[in-house]
């Protein structure tokens, strides 16, 4: 495990942009995974100037998110095909072709499930993969569990998630969906590349627990510390407790 160590949260964007753009630069034709949520927005931001200024080509690049969430249209401003698009592939030369979610319209969780695991299977699995972490730990939506679930499958989200994040849906608990398709651990820990960011206060102590506690289900993250290849970039208010 590798830990950097940055000022701010502008500086830990572009510390995490940096190391997305080393990867694409040294394999152009990688298969990034990738996160939604507050924390990789900046990072995202940082990627799309640099594509801009014409320092980073996405147009060999594969793209494989984490998570959906489960009966949301595409279409929805808060789904995370909305949130990627409006963020990133928007802005930058990524073939349409080659951006994979999960399918939150399929209904069918056994099929979508599968369909998804065979989709990342068939890419050759993810190169880089880019991670938030929850307030209690969750990584993707693989939340606090008696086990670690291993390829993708349908959650029903913990009321601490709904609660975190409502402030996408206006305010209330009761738009956000209940559940939500995610990739699993094994997959995550599969990549041969792990990025982790996270910032402020309020990740300080999930930020010790996850990675100075026990490796355990109950902190889905800290199965992290068993990864060859595990960086984590966070703020210095984020890595005040460590
Ligand atoms: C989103 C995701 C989640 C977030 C986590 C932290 O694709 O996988 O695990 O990374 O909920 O969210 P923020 O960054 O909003 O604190």
């Amino acid at each position: 495990m590798k830990i950097i160590r940055a000022k701010d949260y502008y500086d830990m964007s572009r510390k995490a942009a940096n190391i997305i753009s080393a990867q694409v630069i040294m394999k152009p034709n990688c298969v990034l995974g990738l996160a939604t949520g507050g924390t990789p927005v900046g990072t995202y931001k940082q990627l799309v100037e640099w594509y801009n200024k014409g320092d980073i080509d996405f147009s060999e690049v594969t793209t494989v998110n984490l998570d959906e969430y489960r009966g949301l249209p595409k279409e929805h401003p808060e789904s995370y095909w909305s949130f990627m698009h409006r963020n990133l592939f928007d802005h930058v030369n990524i073939r349409p072709e080659a951006i994979n979610l999960p399918d939150g319209t399929n209904m069918d969780a056994d099929a979508e499930c599968a369909r998804y695991d065979a989709v990342i299977h068939n890419v050759g699995g993810v190169d880089l993969q880019l991670l938030g972490i929850g307030n209690d730990g969750h990584i993707g939506f693989n939340e606090p569990n008696e086990a670690f679930e291993l390829g993708t499958h349908c959650v029903d989200l913990k009321e601490e998630t709904i609660e975190a994040n409502k402030r996408f849906f206006d305010g209330n608990a009761d738009l956000v969906p209940k559940q939500a398709y995610t990739m699993g651990i094994k997959t995550i820990m599969q990549a041969r590349k792990v990025l982790m960011v996270a910032n402020g206060k309020g990740k300080a102590d999930i930020v010790k627990k996850a990675f100075f506690g026990p490796v355990t289900p109950e902190v889905p993250a800290s199965i992290l510390q068993m990864h060859p290849d595990f960086i984590l970039v966070g703020d210095e208010e984020a890595l005040s407790e460590i």
